[in-house]
């Protein structure tokens, strides 16, 4: 049977009198690539970051592996979630492998240990350490900083893996690059549970093993992509399938 990993029950988040997460339930099981769409400002950061207790929900609670997160300690939780944002946020006078290595030291891994997990890292992430383990980040391109970005957030092994917009502010084919490896890292990884937010249609659905559709607040459907494109569960996931479309229909146009 397949294990419950995250548990929201009837969560909320209400800042003065205006609500920005509404009510949402949802199970995710371990091992699944969920992938979160929608429009900017329809609580897709906020759910996030309750996940990971930045921040706290006004109502409901949110189960991880079974415990009430509430309960838990936000730092030790933080520790087994893996969290990746668009800001990268690499340490610049830090080399990548002692940006790499910044949550092992803290858990007070030996230096072998550490040498061994970083060079593993490095090479998942496709940069080699011969090449890169030694330099400082502004000598790197934003698509190899977010490499790191991943390569980071995984070092300690977390079972949960957090993505905020990562290949936001990436060109196009950078991006397209980077969506496939993380395919193939998650498929590699075997079994961990990826959550990634997009706004992009395309990386959604590319991505995603079920996609979760917000609308302010709200889950509008959550479901397998497939699933979602053949049956829409309202007008406004008909249409942003409908503007998916039409950019492709882009294509067709220009060859014509
Ligand atoms: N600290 C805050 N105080 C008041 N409103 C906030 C705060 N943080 C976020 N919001 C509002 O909550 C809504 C959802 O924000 P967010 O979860 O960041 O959306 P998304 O990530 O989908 O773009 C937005 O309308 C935003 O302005
Ligand atoms: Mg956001």
């Amino acid at each position: 049977m397949a294990n419950h990993i995250i548990k929201f029950e009837h969560v909320s988040k209400s800042y003065q009198n205006k609500t920005v997460v509404d009510d949402i339930s949802l199970t995710i099981d371990q091992g699944e690539f969920i992938t979160i769409l929608g429009t900017s400002g329809s609580g897709k950061t906020t759910t996030l970051k309750m996940l990971n207790r930045l921040i706290e929900p006004t109502k409901g609670s949110i189960l991880f592996d079974g415990k009430d997160i509430a309960k838990l300690d936000a730092v030790a939780l933080r520790r087994q979630i893996g969290y990746v944002v668009q800001q990268i946020g690499l340490f610049p006078h830090l080399t990548v492998a002692d940006n790499i290595a910044t949550v092992p030291k803290l858990l007070g891994w030996d230096k072998e240990r550490i040498r061994q997990r970083t060079s593993e890292l490095l090479s998942l992430v496709k940069l080699p350490e011969e090449t890169y383990a030694k330099r400082y980040p502004s000598k790197l391109s934003g698509g190899q900083q977010q490499r790191i970005g991943v390569a980071r957030a995984l070092a300690a092994d977390p079972n949960v893996m957090l993505f905020d917009e990562p290949f936001g502010a990436i060109d196009a084919i950078t991006r397209a690059d980077l969506q496939e490896e993380l395919l193939t890292i998650h498929h590699r990884l075997n079994d961990k549970t990826f959550i990634f937010i997009t706004h992009d249609f395309y990386e959604a659905f590319r991505l995603g093993t079920r996609v979760l559709i917000m609308d302010e607040g709200k889950i509008v459907q959550f479901a397998k992509p497939k699933e979602i494109i053949q049956n829409p569960a309202s007008p406004f996931v008909n249409k942003l399938i409908e503007t998916a479309k039409n950019q492709e229909d882009i294509w067709r146009f220009v060859h014509d």
